[in-house]
């Protein structure tokens, strides 16, 4: 509800929590996300830092309900998912959550992060965003991207098994890319 003072608030009033996770694997050349590659990540860290801003945020927004929480990227799929279990519950105590409170993370299809998807759902996430980018090999080498057609596949068939709810992004307008490309590609 816009224009309202904190003191105003109620219980009624919803907001959107965004987490982001700020490392890759390898960066891509088209990305202007605030991604970091780092040899070692001190996930447990991490997952603390993460805790307490969730608590800092709840005292300057107290009694709203979530509507959506959304870990983006970087790569969220590469956290441990305990962190993002411990963050939804953590979420679920200082505001209101909602059985149906649409919780994304985005993925990377290669097959490491794939095998976690769920371990993902059974911290609760509900919908699972696949940075799929092209249908097509070549493109998706030159895109920088670490996964296959055949992966980016796969992991499209197994978030419809395993989340209620998917989605995933694709690039078009790439260099050289005719409309009859792009159109087979679709296909
Ligand atoms: C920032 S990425 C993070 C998720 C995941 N690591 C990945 O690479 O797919 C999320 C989405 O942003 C889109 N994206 C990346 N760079 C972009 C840019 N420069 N402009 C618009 N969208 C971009 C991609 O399609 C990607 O799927």
């Amino acid at each position: 509800m816009p224009n309202k003072k904190p003191s105003e608030l109620t219980s009624s009033d919803e907001i959107a929590l965004y987490i982001h996770w700020p490392f890759c694997i390898s960066r891509c050349p088209y990305c202007d996300f605030n991604a970091h590659v780092r040899p070692n990540i001190e996930q447990p860290d991490w997952g603390k830092a993460l805790l307490s801003e969730l608590e800092y945020w709840a005292k300057n927004t107290p009694k709203r309900k979530i509507k959506s929480i959304f870990f983006g990227g970087g790569t969220p799929s590469l956290m441990e998912p305990s962190i993002a279990a411990d963050i939804k519950d953590k979420a679920s105590k200082l505001w209101t959550l909602e059985n149906e409170t649409e919780i994304t993370f985005e993925a990377n299809p290669t097959s490491v992060e794939i095998k976690n998807f769920r371990e993902f759902r059974s911290a609760g996430l509900n919908r699972v965003s696949i940075g799929l980018q092209a249908l097509d090999d070549n493109a998706l080498k030159f895109l920088g991207r670490k996964h296959s057609r055949k992966v980016g596949i796969l992991a499209i068939e197994l978030a419809n098994k395993i989340f209620p709810r998917y989605s995933f992004d694709l690039i078009y307008g790439r260099p050289q890319q005719t409309t009859t490309d792009w159109k087979s590609e679709l296909h």
